[in-house]
């Protein structure tokens, strides 16, 4: 178990990475990306690198001259699991929030707060010292921006200034995919400039121009004058950057950035590169979420470039975690019975062990059930289980899961094993977007829709305000109606469609609420006769998206390669990509992973069911929801879109206590993430059945499974366990009976 987690956070440049160079002062927030250093012993934390052994000797170093202090104990390991954008890291500072947080680790274990405002001074001077020694170069805004958080006005050889996040600006940040060389780049850059001083002064005046206007905005009070300064400040910095780009041929607008910060003028925002620029991350600034929202939305169809999630800025500095990391690499868990797993899960997860009593039989008391639905006469259970090995954006989760069928648990426990060895599930989300339906019909045959279509047209924006009316709390919370569009289904059949952020809620009883309060008014003002007022279950502007890519060497075993494993997993997907009746076996197996945690978090799983299969049938051909590659390296590659109209407040997760408890258990922060945790589950069910498919075929795993709960049953211990599971299973007999009968032979035998 973990005693100490010490964690820093990463680091963005808002502007000023090339000025800052030149002597400018840069401005660099924190971001809520945290590498963590902890004493826990998971078996897959990090191995020590050069970086943090160099840090560990600069404290001990410290510790060992001044008097009064404990000596460290042994280096800690540092994960930045949640730097990394599928196989590769985003330019986040990873390497100097690690060397933060594994100083700020060793001084916490000697007694000091990393938060004291003198133990960060200390630990800036080390982290500096520790990664200077390693990395060479560099501005060092990166270390201060990890020890002490939030925005920092930095500017070299002088003490970095914290600077407040204003309230009213909302940062997003978009990957324009893998970046350049940044060293090379800057080099390159040097040269240039050293061919033509000219060109470079004036280039890098402009830059420092730009980052001055910009802080002038960022600590405007004033939204609409912020907003303008820092508008004019960016679109002066980027054609200081286009002058760099021109005298020294470095590509650091590439087409992607010149997309998202075209894209993003063109609705009135701030967009430019983060860092050096040539791929990597595009910070984009405005006054709304809502309007990065839309932004996201517009880049991801048209150009499928991604928002990486919502990442918070100006996050804290270097602190202890007071819920420190929990390793969901739990082997043996299955072997440890119920009150044992209980007892890791709540030592994992640190709910106190007598909470655990909500998962009890009965713990839905048949009043709640009656107040719950109609005519009720009992409650129904079900078996719950954990299912371990998942690591998603870096983080564990131990996953709580309720399902009838045998084997999906532990297939799901085992596919995240694989798939953890290649680093885990990479995942992220579309905004919390759903969509209510309004269905109006012609009063009479030959009205012509497009005049209503053109009146609905005209009011949208009052009709949008009317939407964003009926839930005052909702918009409060940062939600509401975003969007409205009409869509003219037959001649004398319009829907109008309101696309709402329901934030963490599932949403639907606020969408149907919506469309309730809007049926009226749009009735009146098209003379049309108002029908249907309902969400819809197709939440394709809700979607979880997880991808993952597997070492063939996890994959091999029963008597296949890895790469026979890989192989197979990748032509079983391209079946049911060419193949709808396959399709629907295959979104079973992943649906045996997805509604499992849909009923243990107390979701609505016939929503998620509809979702699911509507979305796999939207192109006109039903499709799978999760296929498999193999890329150039070998490596199995995995990814699934799945609507996921989930939330964590409200609904079922209010009233069972189950679910309440399981969603504790998961930890899951927000809807966003329990509906990636349950794309990632159905993804890693989906790679267990394809790979028992591919390979010896579903029903020995199945068999071996059964026998081996079957085996426990019978009361089989230690070494016995595996001996029973064999003969059970050369049996063909795998009964209870059987297997007594069988561990009485066993145990003669060894008399
Ligand atoms: C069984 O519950 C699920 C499978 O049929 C899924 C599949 O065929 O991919 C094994």
């Amino acid at each position: 178990m973990t005693r100490l987690a010490v964690s820093a956070p990463g680091k963005a440049f808002l502007i000023g990475e090339y000025a800052v160079l030149a002597g400018a002062t840069a401005l660099v927030t924190a971001v809520g990306r945290r590498a963590v250093a902890a004493d826990c012993d998971d078996p897959d934390r990090p191995p020590a690198s050069p970086l943090t052994e160099a840090a560990y000797a600069h404290v001990r170093q410290f510790l060992s001259e001044s008097t009064g202090t404990k000596a460290p104990g042994p280096l800690t390991s540092v994960d930045t699991g949640s730097f990394a954008a599928g196989a590769r890291k985003l330019g986040l500072g990873s390497s100097a929030a690690a060397v933060a947080a594994v100083v700020g680790f060793h001084l916490a274990e000697a007694g000091h707060d990393p938060e004291d405002p003198a133990v960060r001074a200390i630990a800036l001077r080390l982290a500096q010292a520790a990664h200077a020694q390693v990395q060479g170069g560099g501005s060092g805004a990166d270390v201060a921006c990890a020890v002490f958080g939030g925005t920092i006005a930095f500017a070299r050889g002088e003490a970095p200034v914290a600077v407040a996040h204003p309230a009213w600006l909302h940062v997003g940040f978009f990957d324009a995919g893998a970046p350049a060389d940044t060293a090379s780049f800057v080099q390159q850059v040097r040269v240039a400039g050293e061919r033509d001083p000219q060109a470079y002064a004036a280039a890098t005046a402009q830059l420092r121009r730009a980052a001055e206007l910009f802080r002038s905005g960022y600590e405007s009070p004033d939204p609409d004058i912020g907003l303008t300064a820092i508008r004019d400040a960016v679109a002066l910095h980027n054609d200081g950057l286009r002058a760099l780009q021109r005298m020294s041929d470095a590509p650091i607008v590439t087409p992607a950035i010149a997309a998202i910060v075209d894209q993003a003028a063109r609705m009135g925002l701030a967009a430019k590169p983060s860092g050096a620029g040539g791929g990597d991350l595009v910070v984009v600034f405005a006054a709304r979420q809502a309007d990065l929202d839309l932004l996201a939305e517009r880049l991801q169809r048209e150009h499928g470039l991604c928002a990486i999630g919502r990442l918070p800025v100006a996050a804290p500095g270097l602190r202890r975690d007071e819920r420190p990391p929990l390793s969901s690499r739990m082997s043996g868990f299955f072997r440890l019975g119920v009150d044992g797993r209980r007892d890791a899960v709540a030592s994992a997860t640190r709910i106190p062990r007598d909470r655990f009593a909500a998962l009890d039989p009965g713990s839905l008391d048949l009043g709640s059930a009656d107040n719950l639905i109609e005519n009720v006469i009992g409650t129904l259970e079900l078996p719950l289980a954990v299912a371990t090995n998942f690591r998603i954006n870096g983080r564990d989760f131990l996953v709580p899961m309720a399902v009838e069928e045998a084997s999906v648990v532990a297939a799901a426990s085992n596919a995240a094993k694989m798939i953890r060895a290649g680093g885990g599930f990479y995942a992220r989300s579309d905004p919390p977007w759903m969509i209510a339906q309004v269905q109006l019909t012609a009063p009479k045959a030959g009205d012509a829709a497009d005049l209503a279509v053109a009146a609905i047209h005209a009011a949208r924006a009052d009709l949008l305000a009317l939407a964003d009316s009926a839930h005052p709390r909702l918009v409060a919370r940062g939600g509401g109606a975003r969007d409205l569009l009409v869509r003219v289904l037959a001649p004398d059949m319009l829907v109008v469609d309101v696309v709402v952020d329901c934030q963490d809620a599932m949403g639907a009883n606020l969408l149907n609420t919506i469309a309730e309060v809007l049926a009226p008014r749009l009735s009146d003002m098209t003379g049309w006769t108002a029908g249907l007022r309902i969400l819809s279950n197709l939440a394709d502007r809700r979607r979880a998206h997880v991808t993952c890519r597997v070492p063939p060497g996890a994959l091999a075993g029963r008597g296949f390669s890895g790469a026979a494993a890989a192989a197979g997993i990748a032509s079983a997907s391209r079946f049911a990509e060419l193949d709808p009746y396959r399709a629907a076996t295959h979104n079973k197996g992943v649906m045996n992973g997805v509604d499992a945690v849909a009923l243990a978090t107390g979701q609505d799983w016939r929503a998620i069911e509809a979702g699911a299969h509507a979305y796999a049938g939207l192109t006109g051909a039903y499709r799978p929801l999760a296929t498999w590659r193999v890329d150039a390296d070998g490596w199995l590659c995995g990814a699934i879109s799945l609507p996921a109209a989930v939330g964590v407040v409200g609904g079922a997760t209010k009233v069972h206590p189950a679910a309440r408890l399981a969603l504790e258990i998961l930890g899951a922060t927000s809807g966003a993430e329990l509906g990636q945790v349950m794309a990632a589950v159905g993804l890693a069910s989906n790679l267990a059945a394809l790979r028992a498919l591919a390979t010896e075929g579903i029903q020995r795993g199945h068999m071996s499974l059964h026998a081996r709960s079957v085996a426990l049953g019978a009361g089989a211990q230690g070494a016995e366990v595996d001996l029973l599971v064999h003969r059970l299973v050369e049996s063909a007999e795998i009964k209870h009976d059987r297997a007594v009968l069988l561990l009485r032979e066993l145990r003669s035998e060894s008399r």
